[in-house]
C-alpha cells in the first residue's frame, strides 16, 4: 500500500492530525525526531515534525524516503507574503520552489543550486491541483466553522483566497520591509517566503518522489512579521492545515 508522507515545521501545523491518527499509532525516534506511523481517513501515512529550517526539513525528507518508503511528501505551513495580491488567510500552493539564499555566484547563477544546474523545483502538478481544490473549499466551507468570529475579525479574514505561483525558502525569518522589498525586486514572480519548501523539493528532485506544499500567509514578512505570530498560529492556522490535509486525504 502506497504511503503518504506529511511534514510541517511547527507543532501546531500538525496537532491535530496527530491526535486524528488515534492511539494505534507506531512513534519511530530518528535523529532527534518523531516520525508517526498509522492511518489518517483509512491512508497510510507518517506524519512528522521537521522542525524549523531548510536543513532540518532536508533531513526529515530523506529520513521519509529511505526509512519509510513514502511514495509522496506534502508540507504544510505558514509563510509570509512578499506579493501585494497575496494577504494574511490566503493559501498559496506551490509551482515552483527556489532557495532565495544560495548564491555560489561568479561560479554558478545566483539562485542555482550548484553542480544541479536547477534554481526552480517544481512540484506534482496532479497532488498541486488537488491540494488547491481541498485549500479552495476549506477556505469556502470550513474555515468559517473551525475559526471563530473573533479571530476572523482580528486577522481579517473575510475573503481569503487560494494562489498557486512561485514559493521561495531561506534560512531567515523575514521581519523587516527592507528585506521583503529586496526579494520582491530579486525575485518578482514569488508569492511567500518561508523557511523549509525548496529544501524539501530539492531533495524530493533528487529522488523522484512526487511533493506538493501548502502555505498559509500568517505575516506580511516585514516589521510586524512577529507580533501576531503565535496567535496566528492558535487561533488560525492550526485548523487549516490539517482541515486541508483532511479534506485531502478523504478525496484523493
Ligand atoms: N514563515 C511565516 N512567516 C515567515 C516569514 N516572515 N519569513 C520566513 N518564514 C516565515
Amino acid at each position: 500500500m502506497s504511503v503518504l508522507g506529511i511534514i510541517a515545521a511547527l507543532h501546531q501545523e500538525i496537532a491535530s492530525l496527530l491526535q486524528a491518527m488515534g492511539p494505534n499509532v507506531k512513534v519511530y525516534r530518528i535523529g532527534q525526531r518523531d516520525y508517526h506511523e498509522g492511518t489518517l481517513m483509512g491512508r497510510s501515512c507518517v506524519v512528522v515534525l521537521s522542525r524549523i529550517g531548510k536543513v532540518a526539513a532536508a533531513a526529515t525528507t530523506v529520513t521519509l524516503i529511505r526509512e519509510f518508503k513514502v511514495s509522496a511528501i506534502l508540507f504544510t505551513g505558514v509563510a509570509g507574503s512578499i506579493n501585494k495580491q497575496v494577504k494574511v488567510g490566503d493559501v498559496v500552493v506551490a509551482t515552483q520552489l527556489l532557495q532565495y539564499d544560495i548564491n555560489a555566484s561568479p561560479l554558478f547563477p545566483r539562485f542555482e543550486v550548484p553542480l544541479l544546474g536547477l534554481s526552480h523545483f517544481d512540484t506534482d502538478t496532479i497532488l498541486s491541483a488537488q491540494l488547491q481544490q481541498c485549500a479552495q473549499d476549506y477556505i469556502s466551507q470550513d474555515l468559517a466553522i473551525d475559526v471563530n468570529a473573533a479571530s476572523r475579525e482580528a486577522f481579517r479574514l473575510r475573503q481569503p483566497q487560494c494562489h498557486t505561483g512561485i514559493i521561495i525558502s531561506g534560512d531567515c525569518f523575514v521581519s523587516d520591509a527592507t528585506h521583503s522589498m529586496q526579494l520582491q525586486q530579486d525575485l518578482p514572480a514569488a508569492l511567500c517566503v518561508e523557511m523549509e519548501g525548496a529544501s524539501v523539493a530539492q531533495v524530493c528532485y533528487e529522488y523522484e518522489i512526487p511533493f506538493a506544499i501548502a502555505r498559509i500567509i500568517s505575516d506580511q514578512a516585514d516589521g510586524s512579521a512577529h507580533i501576531d505570530f503565535n496567535a496566528f498560529l492558535e487561533q488560525v492556522a492550526r485548523f487549516y492545515s490539517a482541515g486541508i490535509l483532511k479534506r485531502f486525504l478523504n478525496n484523493t
